[in-house]
């Protein structure tokens, strides 16, 4: 195995026009790996810490301090050490010292550990996901935003993502025609309407519904203004992201002026699943309620994915202890949430042990860098959401799959059903 011979990174920008670190890890003989840090907006508090300079420069986004976290106690820790993953990875855990990089930085630590991936591939000379990969794996099912809310559009709705799935498609390449068609009604919908106002963070139309069930029904209509029968060619995905908006002991929904406790909160969502097409809820209450997110599991996690974010973290102790309680089947994966590729692999794994789906994520704000196509690919997560259809920096994410589809060449396959938990599969 070779060994490191550099490590150095650099500032550059996100989707949101804020600074973010990017860092290259360069091997003796030559391979090279880059990787960028994305950056949350609804970020759970569990989550690694992703260290801004503070102050008034760039709004207190700057990441100087993440940079140079990298450029010398990281990079003199990791040079001349054997390029390998889980030890160096763990020994960034033991560099920082916190159980959450709040002295180097989570957004430090993922660009590293990612950047080392990307390196150890080139050595390998094979794609990321193709080293990655244990086995054959699956291309995932795409979760696409068509509408965007909560923290990423001003709070016009309270629930944060009104996204579709395409399970039932013949592949991957046929799942993006729908959902483009879906996306592209749906704003001339809002057009028709005299409601379209724009794009919000991820590329998703700008919210300009009434209460957030428009925002559901509109949804429907969007998909059936597009030539698909809703709940059977296309499945309508929420991220609530509820931490939000849990203020004060309630739910506090802005949109609807409601302020509901935890029972009213489960009606709620279990009162849409009924009426709706909804196929996956994702932080449906609030980020450290486990009996809540047991009780709802309990309710309809027979016909519709739970999945948890923030509520997770994309912890592997946090995974366990919730599919202990009977919380949640599906876990969202976020490798700047973990701080490593280890430790985010380590909670993908918790997650299938216990039985559940996975779904690899991208943040709210992101750059051009595709890992995370190929993590969820080479890890076979079975599903990937990045935001919308929309935006480079997401159809970036999307247009990698295509070419690792190609790659694939014969033995391409599309998770399909098979990438959601058993129980909610039609
Ligand atoms: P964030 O949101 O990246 O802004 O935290 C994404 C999500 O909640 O899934
Ligand atoms: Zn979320």
């Amino acid at each position: 195995m070779s060994r490191i011979q550099s490590v150095k990174a650099r500032q550059i920008w996100d989707s949101r026009g804020r600074p973010t670190v990017e860092a290259d890890i360069r091997l003796e003989g030559g391979a090279f790996g880059r990787a960028a840090a994305p950056a949350g907006a609804s970020r759970g508090i569990h989550e690694a810490i992703d260290l801004r300079d503070g102050g008034t420069k760039f709004g207190g986004f700057g990441v100087d301090k993440a940079v140079a976290n990298v450029n010398g106690p990281i990079a003199k820790a990791f040079v001349g050490k054997h390029a390998d993953q889980e030890a160096l990875d763990a020994l960034l855990s033991e560099l920082d010292g916190t159980p959450n990089f709040s002295r180097l930085g989570g957004n430090a630590t993922v660009a590293v550990s990612l950047a080392l991936s990307h390196a150890l591939a080139d050595a390998a000379e094979k794609p990321l996901w193709k080293y990655l990969a244990n086995g054959k794996v699956r291309l995932p099912v795409p979760e696409i935003q068509i509408f965007g809310g909560g923290a990423h559009a001003g709070r016009r709705t309270d629930i944060q993502d009104f996204m579709v799935m395409v399970p039932g498609a013949e592949n991957l390449r046929r799942a993006f025609e729908i959902t483009g068609d879906v996306y592209r009604a749906a704003g001339a919908l809002m057009a028709d309407e005299n409601r379209l106002s724009g794009t919000a963070d991820e590329g998703g139309w700008w919210p300009n519904f009434d209460s957030n069930e428009d925002g559901l029904s509109t949804l429907t209509r969007a998909i059936e203004k597009a030539g698909y029968k809703p709940g059977q060619d296309v499945f309508i995905s929420l991220d609530i992201a509820s931490s939000e908006f849990y203020r004060e002991g309630a739910y506090q929904l802005g949109l609807d002026g409601a302020r509901l406790d935890t029972d009213a909160m489960i009606e709620l969502v279990t009162g849409w699943c009924n009426r709706y097409p909804i196929l996956s809820v994702e932080d449906p209450v609030a980020q450290d309620h486990i009996e809540a997110m047991a009780k709802i599991t309990a309710a309809i996690g027979g016909k519709v994915q739970i999945v948890g974010d923030d509520f997770l973290v994309t912890d592997a102790a946090r995974v366990k202890r919730a599919a202990d309680a009977g919380a949640c089947n599906c876990a969202l994966i976020k490798v700047n949430q973990a701080g490593t590729v280890s430790r985010a692999h380590a909670a993908l794994r918790a997650a299938k042990d216990a039985g559940w789906a996975v779904i690899v994520s991208a943040r709210s704000g992101e750059t051009e860098d595709v890992s995370i196509a190929h993590l969820s690919t080479g890890w076979d997560a079975g599903q990937f959401k990045v935001g919308s259809f929309a935006r480079s920096e997401r159809m970036a994410k999307w247009n990698a799959l295509l070419r690792i589809e190609e790659e694939m060449g014969d033995d391409a396959t599309f998770a399909g059903w098979g990438g959601l938990p058993a129980l909610v599969r039609r």
